[in-house]
């Protein structure tokens, strides 16, 4: 039997269906409340409304679980391959070797920019932002590429998500290589998504940058683990703009926008910052704790606390493991490692963090094991973004697909002045 709440409106009781999902979580459906009470709900930042079904991804936050298409994430952990998530996560279930194969070609096919695309790169002065190369270089795509495209055509939508997923690498190395001034790097068919990537990055002409086992499953490791995580900030940007039916190009460059900020996927920059500070004398980790604590102070405890995850972020426990294997393996040690256990350890003893449940989140460690593959601060965010690319492509696909989809409109309350009359300049 359906399920259903009641509402008392003044003289009126109104009943509202419950939709249960997968896995028990129960949602009351409004869809109606305006039409019967002429009342709409109050909700600032959407804690608590959910705006779509969604089959993608599963967080049970207080559990600290995070799945990908029921798969609970540590299960890609041991072997990760991010080419294999990415079509996973767009098409729903794990690729067969024949259909990974195929989609690997169409990475490798799509790997390199159009030479009017490449040519913008030198009107991008060195020390731009990556971030806003990203996001303006994805929008520029649809200068070059089919732009409409219909997500139900699984061959062509296969082959749009598989240019998306291989430009963006070219593209994120090309703004690094401008940054310092170095020459274009190009794609090498013969390496793998994120050896490839590395070899655009690091390589000179007169020398190819080897990558060893170990940063190459550890970058895999790092894009698998920020594939999806359902409706954060960027990927409801993503729907968002996607529900004006606005390309996917466009969508995913919006996308690049919100996770830029330090709220967001910027946070990963943040991070590195506040463990240099402290690791140059700056601040002590106590007073980095003091001023996370502090209302009157905007500072806070960067790569700690999350919306949906009152328990530690899955994400983090991995990362951090990764980060002792990977520093191990290269033999080397990183004084800001340390300094983030102790933070770590200092912030889950004190009874601020504890009370508001605040655990460390994807960010906290993955830009110390990011910087052990070599990679500048300033590209991490871009490396959020390289990782999340996919989830965006899956959610603006399920968006698509989805009949019963409309545009993403809220209402407000207002609360300006009343109606008033236009004053003529010479009155005022
Ligand atoms: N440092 C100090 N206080 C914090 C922190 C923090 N990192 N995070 C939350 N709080 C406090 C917050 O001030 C509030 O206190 P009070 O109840 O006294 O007003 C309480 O904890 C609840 O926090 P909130 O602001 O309601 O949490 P939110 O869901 O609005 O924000 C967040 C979530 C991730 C933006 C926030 O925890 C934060 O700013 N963290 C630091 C930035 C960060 O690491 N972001 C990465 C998030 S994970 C990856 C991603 O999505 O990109």
């Amino acid at each position: 039997m359906q399920e259903t709440v009641k509402l008392i409106v003044g003289d009126q009781t109104i009943e509202l269906p419950v939709i249960v999902g997968t896995e028990g979580e129960r949602a009351i459906d409004i869809t109606k409340l305006r039409d019967q009470t002429g009342m709409i709900t109050y909700d600032p930042s959407l804690g608590n409304t959910g705006v779509c079904r969604s089959e993608i991804t599963f967080i049970d936050g207080e559990k600290g679980i995070l799945r990908y298409r029921g798969i609970p994430i540590e299960q890609f952990a041991d072997h990760p391959n991010f080419v294999e998530v990415a079509w996973m996560l767009i098409f729903g279930r794990l690729p067969k070797p024949d259909e990974l194969a195929r989609f690997s070609s169409l990475l490798t096919a799509n790997e390199l920019l159009h030479e009017g695309l490449k040519h913008q790169f030198d009107h991008i002065p060195p020390d731009a932002p990556p971030m806003a190369i990203l996001s303006a270089t994805l929008n520029n795509l649809s200068f070059y590429h089919e732009q409409f495209l219909s997500p139900q055509d699984e061959e062509s939508f296969e082959l749009a998500a598989a240019r998306l997923i291989s430009k963006v690498r070219t593209i994120a190395a090309f703004s690094y290589r401008r940054s310092l001034g170095l020459p274009f790097i190009y794609p090498d068919p013969n390496l793998r998504y994120c050896a490839n990537f590395l070899h655009m990055m690091f390589s000179i002409p007169f020398q190819q940058y080897i990558v060893t086992p170990e940063i190459e499953d550890a970058l895999n490791l790092v894009f698998v683990l920020h594939a999806d995580h359902e409706q954060n900030c960027s990927t409801s940007t993503v729907r968002t703009v996607g529900s004006a039916r606005a390309n996917l190009f466009a969508s995913c460059a919006a996308g690049v926008c919100a996770l830029w900020g330090p709220l967001h996927g910027g946070a990963n920059v943040e991070v590195i910052d506040m463990l240099e500070r402290i690791h140059q004398g700056g601040m002590s980790p106590e007073d980095c704790i003091r001023a996370a604590k502090d209302k009157s102070n905007p500072f806070r405890l960067f790569g700690f606390g999350h919306r949906v995850y009152k328990n530690y972020d899955p994400r983090a426990k991995l990362l951090k493991a990764s980060c002792d294997k990977v520093l191990a393996k290269l033999r080397r040690q990183d004084p800001l490692l340390d300094i983030a256990r102790k933070l770590e350890e200092a912030a889950l003893n004190d009874p601020y963090f504890v009370e508001r449940k605040l655990y460390p989140n994807v960010d906290f460690y993955s830009g110390i094991l990011l910087r052990a593959m070599g990679i500048p601060t300033n590209m991490f965010t871009v490396c959020f973004a390289i990782g999340r690319l996919p989830g965006w492509i899956a959610q603006w696909r399920e968006q698509h697909v989805d009949a019963s989809t409309r545009i993403l409109r809220p209402r407000q309350v207002y609360t300006g002045p009343a109606e008033s009359p236009y004053v003529p300049m010479e009155d005022r």
